[in-house]
C-alpha cells in the first residue's frame, strides 16, 4: 500500500520548490511566473499554440535525465511533480555566461519585441542539449510550435545552425542529461508517496500502481483521465473544464514502455507521441512526415498516443494510421483486461467503447509484412503546427502490381475517423494502374459524409480526399509529384 502526499515537489536550479496550495487545474506557468518569479516564461495564447510558455522538463529515461520542451501554460503543476523544470532564467544563472543559444540569438538580431524569444531560446536550448548538430529541416521542425510575431524567423533559423558554434558554458551542455548528480537529485524527489490533492470539492491523484489506478477508476467511474494534458488543458483553460476528479496515468508503472517483439510494438498509455512515433517510423519508415507534422515538439513530448486515441477527435492525426496497420488496444478495468480492434471502438462523435471505470492501458501494432506498404497523408492550412483538415491512410501488400489486405482510413470526414469497408473490398485484388482509373470518387461519396467547418467545406473534403488516395496510387507506382518538398533557403 501507498501512503499519499499532497505537497507538489520538482527541481528548479538544483533546489526543490516544494507547492502546497494548489488546485487539480492549476498549471505550472502561473506558479513559475507569479510563485516563483520566473516571469522570463510568457503566457501569448494559453492553448499551446504559441511556444512563448516553453519550458523544459526534465525526467529519467534509460539511466540518465532527458530535458524535453512542454508548453506550461497546459501543463499541469501536478504533471512535473517528481521533474526538473529549466527555464529561461536557468540558462544563464546570476554571475554566469549567457548560454550559446542566448549568445546566437542575440549575435544574429534574432529577438525584436522579446516577448516570444525567452520560448523560443528554450525550444533551442532542448535541441542543443541533445547530441549533434541541427541541420535546417530539424531546426524549423524544433521551431514550429514557436510562433515570433515581429522580427521574421531568418535571423532565428540562422542562430539556431549557428547556436553549436559557441563555446559550451559549464552549465546545460550536450552532457548535462548524463551528469549523474542531477539524475540523483530527480530520484531523491520520489519517496514512493502518491501524489493526491483535494480543493474545494475537486480531486487530483497520481497513482503509482495498475493496482491503484483501477482501484480508483472503480470508486470512481465518473473520473477524467489525464495523460499529457494537451487536450485537457486547453479544455481548462478556454472552456474551463473542471473535472471533480482527475486522475494522472503518467507516474503509473508500466504505462510509459514501448515493447516490440517479432509481431508487435506495444505503446503504452503514458508513452509520448514524440517516441510513439519514433518507434513507429523505426518499423514505418513512410510515418516520418506525419510525426514531423502532428502538433509541434513540445505538445509531441507532453501528449500521449493513447490520449490522441482516447480523445477521439474525427481529425485526430494518429487514428487513421493505427485503423490501417490494424491496430488493437487493451483496456483495463478491476474486472480485468479486454484486447480489442481499434477498427470499430469509435461509436460516434468522441464516443468509444471505453466502459466506466476502464482506461486504455496499451496499444498494439503489428510489425510491417513483407511486400506491406503505408500511405499517411495529412491536409491542413499550414505545414506545420496544424489540425488536420482531411487526413488519409493507406496501407495494402502490394505484389506484381496487385494490392491485397488493403485498409483504407480517413480522418475529418465523418462524426469519427474511419475505415471505408466497401471501398476496401472493391480495391482488393486490383491492379494499381486500373484503380486509378477506377470510381474512387463513386466509393467514397457513398462511404463518406463529411461536414462544412472552419477548416474545411465538405466539397472541398470529398475532393481532396479522393485526392489524397489517388496520390497514394500515383506515389506507388514511382510518380512522387505530388509530394511536398521543402525549398532550401537560396541566402
Ligand atoms: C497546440 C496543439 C496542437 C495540436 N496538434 C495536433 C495535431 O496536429 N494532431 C492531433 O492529432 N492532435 C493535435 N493536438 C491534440 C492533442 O495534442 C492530441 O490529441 C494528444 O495526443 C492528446 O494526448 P494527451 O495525452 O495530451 O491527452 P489528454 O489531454 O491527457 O487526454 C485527452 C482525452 O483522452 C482521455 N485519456 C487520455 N489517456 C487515456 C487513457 N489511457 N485511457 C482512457 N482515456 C484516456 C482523457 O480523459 C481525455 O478525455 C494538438 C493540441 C494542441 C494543444
Ligand atoms: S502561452 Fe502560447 S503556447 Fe503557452
Ligand atoms: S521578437 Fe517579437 S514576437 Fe518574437
Amino acid at each position: 500500500m501507498t501512503h499519499n502526499r499532497s505537497t507538489v515537489r520538482f527541481l528548479l536550479d538544483g533546489k526543490v520548490v516544494e507547492i502546497q496550495q494548489w488546485m487539480p487545474t492549476t498549471m505550472l506557468l502561473p506558479v513559475l511566473r507569479e510563485q516563483l518569479g520566473r516571469t522570463g516564461c510568457k503566457e501569448g495564447c494559453a492553448e499551446g499554440d504559441c511556444g512563448a510558455c516553453t519550458v523544459l522538463v526534465g525526467r529519467e529515461h534509460h539511466g540518465q535525465v532527458r530535458y524535453q520542451s512542454v508548453n506550461a501554460c497546459i501543463r499541469p503543476l501536478a504533471l512535473v511533480d517528481g521533474c526538473e523544470v529549466v527555464t529561461v532564467e536557468s540558462l544563464a544563472p546570476a554571475g554566469m555566461p549567457l548560454h550559446p543559444v542566448q549568445q546566437a540569438l542575440i549575435q544574429h538580431h534574432a529577438s525584436q519585441c522579446g516577448f516570444c524569444t525567452p520560448g523560443i531560446a528554450m525550444s533551442l536550448a532542448g535541441r542543443y542539449l541533445e547530441a549533434g548538430r541541427p541541420d535546417r529541416p530539424q531546426v524549423l521542425s524544433c521551431l514550429s510550435g514557436n510562433l515570433c510575431r515581429c522580427t521574421g524567423y531568418r535571423p532565428i533559423v540562422d542562430a539556431a545552425l549557428a547556436m553549436d558554434d559557441y563555446p559550451p558554458t559549464s552549465h546545460w551542455n550536450k552532457l548535462s542529461g548524463c551528469e549523474p548528480s542531477k539524475l540523483a537529485a530527480i530520484r531523491a524527489l520520489d519517496d514512493g508517496t502518491t501524489l493526491v490533492q483535494e480543493s474545494a470539492g475537486h480531486i487530483f491523484v497520481a497513482p503509482r500502481t495498475q493496482a491503484e489506478l483501477s482501484g480508483w477508476l472503480a470508486n470512481h467511474p465518473d473520473a477524467t483521465l489525464v495523460g499529457g494534458a494537451t487536450d485537457i488543458g486547453v479544455a481548462i483553460n478556454k472552456a474551463f473544464f473542471a473535472p471533480r476528479i482527475l486522475i494522472a496515468l503518467l507516474r503509473v508503472q508500466g504505462l510509459g514502455e514501448i515493447s516490440t517483439d517479432a509481431e508487435t510494438i506495444n505503446i503504452g498509455a503514458s508513452v509520448s507521441v514524440a517516441d510513439a512515433f519514433t518507434e513507429l517510423t523505426t518499423h514505418y519508415p513512410e510515418l516520418a512526415e506525419l510525426g514531423d507534422r502532428f502538433a509541434s515538439p513540445p505538445i509531441r513530448h507532453a501528449g500521449t498516443l493513447a490520449g490522441n486515441l482516447a480523445n477521439g477527435s474525427p481529425v485526430g492525426d494518429a487514428l487513421p494510421v493505427l485503423l490501417a496497420l490494424d491496430a488493437e488496444l487493451s483496456l483495463v478495468s478491476v474486472q480485468g483486461v479486454r484486447r480489442i480492434a481499434l477498427h470499430g471502438f469509435y461509436t460516434g462523435y468522441r464516443q468509444n467503447l471505453l466502459r466506466a471505470g476502464e482506461y486504455l492501458s496499451a496499444i498494439h501494432i503489428p510489425c510491417p509484412r513483407p511486400g506491406q506498404r503505408i500511405a499517411a497523408y495529412k491536409l491542413a492550412r499550414r505545414y506545420d503546427q496544424d489540425i488536420s483538415a482531411v487526413s488519409i491512410a493507406f496501407s495494402a501488400s502490394v505484389q506484381d502490381g496487385c494490392l491485397s489486405q488493403v485498409r483504407l482510413a480517413f480522418g475529418g470526414m465523418a462524426a469519427c475517423a474511419k475505415r471505408v469497408s466497401e471501398l476496401e473490398v472493391a480495391l482488393e485484388g486490383a491492379s494499381l494502374e486500373r484503380v486509378c482509373a477506377a470510381g474512387i470518387d463513386t466509393w467514397l461519396g457513398q462511404a463518406l459524409s463529411p461536414q462544412s467547418d472552419h477548416r474545411a467545406s465538405a466539397d472541398y473534403r470529398m475532393a481532396a480526399a479522393s485526392g489524397l488516395l489517388r496520390r497514394a496510387l500515383q506515389e506507388w507506382q514511382g510518380n512522387d509529384a505530388g509530394r511536398i518538398h521543402h525549398l532550401e533557403a537560396t541566402s
